[in-house]
């Protein structure tokens, strides 16, 4: 174990402090702005479930049950999971509480995975998310990724594109496995390493295998998007009709899998043509038809979607956005010398009339308190000395300007926060 001095955050995690906690909270509040747009209310679920809730959620075999979950027993010999994402826990509390349906829910959650951490992936990272349960209209379909799709466009991202495959209801998916597991099994030999060994249990995995060796076989192989049933076929087209309808560019990529065994029909990926290869998918998402079946409820349909606050904020940063999503700025900060705290009456009025304010503490002298003053970023410093505090007044001093003579005024402290207001205006 290391010396307290020297601990850190855990690999693959990461501490955000101001300045970039300004950025996720404007993306959140953008989020949470659009989610209330499209109908959704915020859920917050438990961080930590049943680990059965995930098993039964994502599949046992899934990569991530099987090698990333955070799996622990608590002090009552308990068998919980951290949460991996977000889907199976609201699925979890719609069966729990029953709601009236169709559900539409937003979430904001911290998500762990034991993943290789590296630039845009990590141990924990965190997602902004919807879930609409109870319909399986292909309109639903059109409002989720076109929720995803305006909120990208409103934080001012363009280099990003939406794949778009089916992988039907479990009927017809199960009868296409058997015809890739075929395939598969006659070019066994041909594929890579890891998947020489998993494609019987896991076949479709292999579809969304980068390496060039598994790629050529697959190429020549069925395709899931080729031998979908009637009605999976029809759903498929009305959600790609209608995102056309809407002017949302939508590719087919008959290879996109997703790596959770809930997902039929509708699946989707949004990518950045800006980001690395491996880490470049901002959001991603689909139908769960089965899911809440699988998690103990009465048949019911349901879609989302999940999007990586890291990868929102690191494709901002590659495509070169420097708009701040929130500018979090002091209106005025508070210099006081008099030794009488003035400066806490003063706040308090000024917080009262809505400005941000802050002040120096611990009576340090004029040119301490100033230094503070123009680190803080305030637009403006009332001086409070005192000369100041025997005549009943403040000074106000522009901090954006060097000419003090032309920016500095005294005016009484009845008026102070009024005069404030007016400049503020101004500027
Ligand atoms: P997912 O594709 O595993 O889907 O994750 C959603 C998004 O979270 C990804 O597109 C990516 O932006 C981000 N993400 C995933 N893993 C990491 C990581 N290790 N580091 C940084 N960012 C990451 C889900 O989780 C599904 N629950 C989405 C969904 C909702 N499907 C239906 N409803």
């Amino acid at each position: 174990m290391s010396e307290p001095s020297q601990f850190q955050a855990p690999v693959g995690t990461h501490d955000v402090l101001a300045p970039e906690s300004a950025q996720w909270e404007g993306l959140v509040a953008t989020f949470a702005h659009y989610a209330h747009l499209y109908g959704f209310s915020l859920v917050i679920t438990p961080v930590f479930e049943d680990v059965g809730v995930f098993h039964r959620g994502i599949g046992e075999q899934s990569d991530v049950a099987r090698k990333e979950m955070y799996v622990f027993k608590d002090r009552g010999e308990r068998l919980y999971a951290l949460r991996p994402e977000g889907t199976a826990p609201v699925v979890r509390a719609f069966v729990q509480h029953q709601p009236t349906t169709p559900f539409k829910a937003w979430y904001f959650t911290p998500a762990f995975r034991y993943e290789r951490p590296q630039a845009g992936r990590y141990r924990q990272h965190h997602q902004l998310g919807v879930e609409v349960l109870g319909t399986g209209d292909p309109a639903v379909d059109v409002e989720v990724i076109t929720l995803a799709q305006r909120f990208y466009e409103a934080l001012g991202l363009t280099r990003f594109r939406l794949l778009i495959n089916s992988m039907g209801h479990l009927e017809c998916r199960g009868a296409y496995v058997e015809l890739l597991r075929s395939h598969l099994e006659a070019h066994a030999e041909e594929l890579c390493d890891e998947h020489q060994k998993t494609w019987r249990t896991n076949p479709l995995r292999v579809l969304d295998c980068k390496n060039a060796a598994c790629v050529a076989v697959t190429a020549k192989g069925p395709m899931l998007i080729d031998h979908l049933c009637e009605d999976c076929r029809t759903h498929f087209s009305a959600v790609r009709e209608g995102l056309s309808r809407l002017g949302v560019a939508n590719e087919l990529n008959p290879r996109l899998v997703r790596g959770f065994d809930y997902y039929t029909r509708t699946t989707f990926e949004f990518v950045s043509d800006a980001l690395e290869g491996a880490q470049n998918a901002i959001g991603g998402g689909g139908r769960y038809d089965g899911l809440v079946e699988q998690l103990g409820g009465k048949p019911t349909s349901g879609i989302g979607f999940g999007s990586g606050v890291e990868r929102l904020l690191i494709a901002r940063e590659a495509e070169g956005i420097t708009t701040p999503l929130l500018a979090r700025q002091l209106d005025v900060f508070v210099v006081d010398t008099t030794h009488e705290d003035v400066a806490t009456l003063l706040l308090d009025r000024l917080r009262a009339a809505g400005l941000a304010s802050d002040r120096a503490y611990d009576q340090r002298s004029m040119k301490a308190q100033m230094k503070v003053a123009d680190k803080s970023g305030a637009r403006l410093a009332l001086l409070v000395g005192p000369q100041e505090l025997a005549a009943g007044e403040v000074t106000i001093r522009d901090l954006r300007s060097a000419d003090f003579g032309q920016t500095q005024q005294r005016v009484s402290q009845e008026d102070v926060v009024s005069t404030i207001v007016q400049l503020l205006r101004m500027k």
